[in-house]
């Protein structure tokens, strides 16, 4: 009776490896360590370094371990570098998730539970977004998202297997103990790039963008943090293993914060100036993106702890702090 976590040593798969062996539950973690990190996987997994275009190394996990469900966080998910490079995306996305697929139908492993994004949702036509919204990604990382739910969804017809997209909004913070975090190469989201200039790694922050319709000028997130994202997974995990039907979810905290206004957040966090300066649009943002979560509220029962903004920074500066490069000091 084991749960399967692929990407278990990346930011989000980390914290849930973590809390799922905090439950009590026997974790195996599969990564091929592209961009998770060998310090970020728990002690008490089974650990199993394969790449999920592997079928063959796949077909040796499920024959090996009594697999029940799969949670599967191994994806490329950078949005630039889809633009530049769609086929390493549509390669490891979507071919991977392929190979996934007809490894565990070969292996009668017919639960799984995945990360998808708001970024299926493109420019929304108003906020907040709800699941049954039109998905018209405006960038190719949210196309290979969006094209892994609708191959679930055609193989959960075909064989019965049930499935959970989670579509998170964005992640962010760290688990409260400061041991494990957010940790990207190149970084690229927010938060941790505004938590650089504290740290001493750059002299500013740019805001991308001062001209958008929003109440500053800047866009609007929706900032959920990554241990409440965890608690989805187990909760949508739980969900299927009980019966559930395959569905879609948003995560996020249905509150808004603008580029400016979390910076300010993190002035006061930190107690440091944090300058910033303005620059141009970044290709390919919406000016707003802002969850409904009430159907994994009410569906799943999950029910967000971080609804501060403040409180989720301190988490994220305590492992920045204690971590100022990542894994590499650990
Ligand atoms: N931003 C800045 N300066 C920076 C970095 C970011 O102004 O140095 C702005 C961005 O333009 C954006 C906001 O801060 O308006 C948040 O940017 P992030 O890069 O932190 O996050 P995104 O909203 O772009 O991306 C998140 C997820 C993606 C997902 C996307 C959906 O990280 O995986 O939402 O659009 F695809």
């Amino acid at each position: 009776m084991s749960i399967l976590v692929l990407g278990g040593a990346g930011y989000i798969g980390s914290h849930t490896v973590r809390q799922l062996i905090d439950a009590g539950r026997d974790v195996v973690v599969a990564d091929n360590l592209a961009t998770g990190f060998t310090a970020a996987v728990h002690p008490q997994a089974r650990f199993y370094q394969l790449d999920i275009r592997d079928r063959q190394a796949l077909d040796a996990l499920f024959e090996s371990e009594h697999i029940d469900g799969v949670i599967h966080f191994a994806a490329y998910s950078q949005v630039g570098e889809s633009m530049s490079r769609p086929l390493k995306y549509y390669n490891n996305n979507l071919y991977g998730t392929m190979q996934l697929l007809e490894s565990m139908v070969a292996h009668d492993v017919g639960r799984i539970v995945f990360s998808s994004t708001a970024a299926v949702y493109g420019e929304p036509r108003s906020v907040p977004i709800l699941e049954s919204d039109p998905t018209v990604p405006t960038n190719c990382y949210g196309q290979t998202k969006l094209a892994m739910e609708q191959m679930m969804s055609w193989v959960s017809r075909a064989h019965g297997l049930r499935y959970t997209a989670l579509r998170y909004f964005n992640a962010c913070g760290a688990h409260p103990d400061a041991s494990i975090g957010e940790a990207h190469d190149p970084e690229t989201h927010l938060i941790p790039i505004v938590l650089q200039v504290p740290l001493g790694r750059r002299e500013s922050v740019s805001i991308f963008g001062g001209d958008y319709p929003t109440r500053d000028g800047t866009c609007v997130r929706d900032y959920i943090h990554v241990t409440d994202l965890a608690d989805a997974h187990i909760l949508a995990l739980d969900y299927l293993l009980s019966g559930g039907e395959s569905d879609v979810f948003n995560l996020g905290n249905g509150v808004g914060f603008t580029v400016r206004e979390i910076i300010d957040v993190a002035r006061e966090v930190t107690g440091h100036p944090i300058p910033a300066v303005l620059s141009d649009r970044r290709a390919g943002d919406p000016a707003q993106l802002v969850a409904s979560s009430e159907k994994a509220r009410s569906v799943l029962g999950w029910e967000p702890r971080y609804g501060d903004i403040g409180t989720i920074v301190e988490t994220a500066w305590a492992w920045h702090r204690s971590h100022p490069h990542g894994y590499a000091e650990v």
